[in-house]
């Protein structure tokens, strides 16, 4: 069965209430009916019931940017599984790279929430890659597969039907340097080879993998024509309705 393409956009700490509004609202009306290409949107977990509200009815999904691996209790500050899903979430991303080096999360802590997150019911997006120096080493494919065999550990076939893989090299996110579409089949590739090593084919081959990384409505389509690239995860050019409209075009073609 051929991979239905993602168009998700990662708004990080950006918007307003009335700008994440009008944002969801404009990626709802350019959507339309259309769910050729399957769209999501990650506003800030303060901002998820209000676009939740204001995506209701369209094909367009919520998804938020971080959870809780606990599901309840005395954990300050957290976010459990369930709350997202009450929320009206639909994803949830998990180890993005400003986590992993910004907030220092572990890959053990990752796949803790991984867990946490599929048995509860959501869809993962899982980030994964490398930074400029590991890459200049040569180290671009010891470290994905690193990062995927650690954040992925335990998981059961059921688990897998609801992951998703977001390689998103950490010298492309917001530097406006997109990967060459060599420079992502070649990495998109190497992670397929992995998981079809250690999870067999059925698997490997079904499982969804994500470009992020200064992807525009310019660049989109030489990315998402290549056959490892399952679709996008976006941050700067989601924060426009046209930009990231314009990527969700890209990704019909
Ligand atoms: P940019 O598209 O702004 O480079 O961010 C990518 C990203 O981090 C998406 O999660």
């Amino acid at each position: 069965m051929p991979r239905q393409k993602l168009v998700a956009g990662n708004w990080k700490m950006n918007t307003t209430l009335a700008e994440a509004k009008t944002l969801a609202g404009a990626v709802v009306a350019g959507v339309g009916t259309d769910d050729r290409v399957a769209v999501a949107v990650c506003p800030p977990f303060p901002w998820l019931l209000p676009v939740a509200d204001v995506l209701k009815g369209s094909p367009v999904a919520l998804g938020a940017q971080n959870v809780s691996a606990e599901k309840k209790g005395a954990f300050t500050g957290e976010v459990s599984p369930a709350m997202l899903l009450e929320c009206g979430c639909r994803y949830v991303i998990i180890g993005h790279s400003e986590r992993r080096h910004i907030l220092g999360e572990s890959d053990a802590a990752i796949n803790h929430k991984v867990h946490s997150a599929l048995d509860e019911g959501l869809h993962v997006i899982l980030c994964i890659g490398e930074t400029l120096t590991e890459r200049e080493r040569n180290l671009t494919e010891r470290i994905v597969q690193r990062q995927v065999l650690a954040a992925c550990t335990g998981l059961t076939d059921h688990h897998w039907a609801r992951l998703t893989l977001a390689y998103e090299p950490v010298w492309a996110i917001g530097t406006g340097k997109v990967a060459t579409p060599d420079q992502a089949q070649e990495a998109h590739a190497a992670i397929r080879a992995t998981l079809r090593h250690f999870r067999g084919s059925a698997i490997a081959d079904a499982l969804p993998i994500l470009y992020g990384g200064s992807v525009t409505a310019d660049n989109a389509a030489g990315l998402l024509h290549l056959p490892d690239v399952d679709g996008v995860l976006v941050g700067g050019a989601s924060l426009k309705a046209d930009s990231f409209l314009g990527i969700v075009q890209a990704a019909k073609k």
